[in-house]
Parts: C-alpha cells; sequence; structure tokens
C-alpha cells in the first residue's frame, strides 16, 4: 500500500514537473492539439523535410491510413509512396489522392469529398513547409534540453498520442479540420471555402509552429 502510494506520488511529481518543464521551454499549454495537429498525417517523404534520412523507423504517432484496422493510431509515420505518372510532384500528389477515394485507405475516414481531400493533403505540406521556414531555424540553432525533449517524446502520458486518437476518432463522424470540435460546412463554394481556409489556418500562430518544431526536433534527433 505504501508503495503503492509512494509511486502514485511520483508519477503525479513527473508529470507536474513536466508541465513545468515545457512551460518553461516556451511550449503553448495546448500542445497536444497543436503538435497532434502538425503529425496526425504525417509521412516519411513529410519527414525528409526535416531530416533527409528519415525513414519508417520514427517514433511519430499518425492516424493509420487504413482506418478500417482496429489500431487508429500507429506508432509511428508510415512511408506513403506516391507514384511518378506525371512529370510534377504536385500532379503526383492529385493522382495519389483521387486514386485512392472509394477505398478508404488514405487516413481520413468516409466523410470527405474529393476536394476536401484534396485540401487537406496540400494543407498539410503547406503547414510542415511553413513549420520548417519559420520555427525550425531557431530551434535548431536553440535545440531544446533533454528533458524538454523528455516530456515533449512521452506521448504516451503527455496527451499527443491521446489527441492524435482524438483526430482518429473524429474522422468516423466528419472532416475536423481543428481539435476544437466545431462543426464544419462541406465545401462547396466561395462561402464554405472562406470557413475552411480560417480552420485550416488555425495552427500557423507562432506558438502552434514553434510546438510542432521543437516536438519535431524531440523526435527526429
Ligand atoms: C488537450 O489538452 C487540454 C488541456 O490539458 C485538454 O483540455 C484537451 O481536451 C486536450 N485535447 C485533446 C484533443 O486531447
Amino acid at each position: 500500500m505504501r508503495l503503492l502510494l509512494l509511486c502514485a506520488c511520483f508519477t503525479l511529481a513527473l508529470s507536474h514537473s513536466c508541465k513545468d518543464t515545457l512551460n518553461n521551454a516556451g511550449i503553448s499549454s495546448r500542445f497536444n492539439e497543436t503538435i497532434a495537429h502538425a503529425i496526425h498525417s504525417m509521412t516519411v517523404e513529410g519527414l525528409k523535410l526535416f531530416e533527409p534520412f528519415a525513414s519508417e523507423k520514427n517514433s511519430i504517432p499518425t492516424v493509420n491510413q487504413d482506418l478500417s484496422k482496429p489500431e487508429k493510431v500507429l506508432p509511428f509515420a508510415p512511408d506513403v509512396q506516391t507514384g511518378s505518372s506525371f512529370a510534377t510532384p504536385v500532379m503526383n500528389t492529385i493522382d495519389k489522392i483521387l486514386s485512392s477515394i472509394g477505398d478508404a485507405k488514405d487516413g481520413l475516414g468516409p466523410h470527405w469529398s474529393s476536394i476536401e481531400r484534396v485540401a487537406h493533403v496540400f494543407h498539410m505540406w503547406d503547414l510542415w513547409f511553413k513549420i520548417r521556414d519559420s520555427a525550425w531555424g531557431d530551434v535548431t540553432k536553440n535545440p531544446p534540453k533533454d528533458t524538454t525533449c523528455q516530456c515533449l517524446t512521452d506521448i504516451e502520458n503527455n496527451g499527443i498520442k491521446a489527441a492524435v486518437g482524438w483526430v482518429a476518432k473524429h474522422y468516423e463522424k466528419g472532416t475536423p479540420i481543428t481539435l476544437l470540435n466545431r462543426p464544419i460546412p462541406k465545401l462547396l463554394d466561395a462561402k464554405s471555402w472562406s470557413v475552411w481556409k480560417d480552420r485550416l489556418l488555425h495552427y500557423y500562430t507562432p506558438e502552434a509552429l514553434k510546438d510542432a518544431a521543437t516536438y519535431l526536433y524531440c523526435a527526429l534527433y
């Protein structure tokens, strides 16, 4: 009994100190959401923006591309092959998206229209480029402390894996863009796009970009 209490206190103390550690490192209080958003559909190709030698041997949790599987969160970012039928990466990506429609193997669940799928894939690439071209420079120049990285990569306990799971679960019901559980219209016209655009830009703040860059650094190095 005493041992049990001791353990419980130790765990509490640990998570409490992670809160302080992350706070002191300038990580935002909603880092579970900013980071889960940035990584939920990460691929090896996306990781290569940050680390040219990235492979499937990574520890970044992602929504399973095949959501018919019982395991909704994969413990790594998968290597997703894009074809080479077309001449440019953009057209090959469009080909990949449209070729997957109906097979439910693009990690988005059944509710997304073709154009919503296209917008999602390019939005994630856009965000990854944004992270690399903004916060990533600072993070690599002033690398996070080991203690910061220990707290950030403890995804079982720090809420990041749970937030990726939140995304996977909500794909069963709809097309969430943020992790704020707000309803979103179908993307049909300029008016609905203005709502989508606003949502898509939600995690482009300096705080959210820094959270994501710091996590990626810790996970990759
Ligand atoms: C993220 O963490 C906040 C604060 O701890 C919590 O309220 C929120 O529910 C979490 N979000 C998700 C999607 O897990």
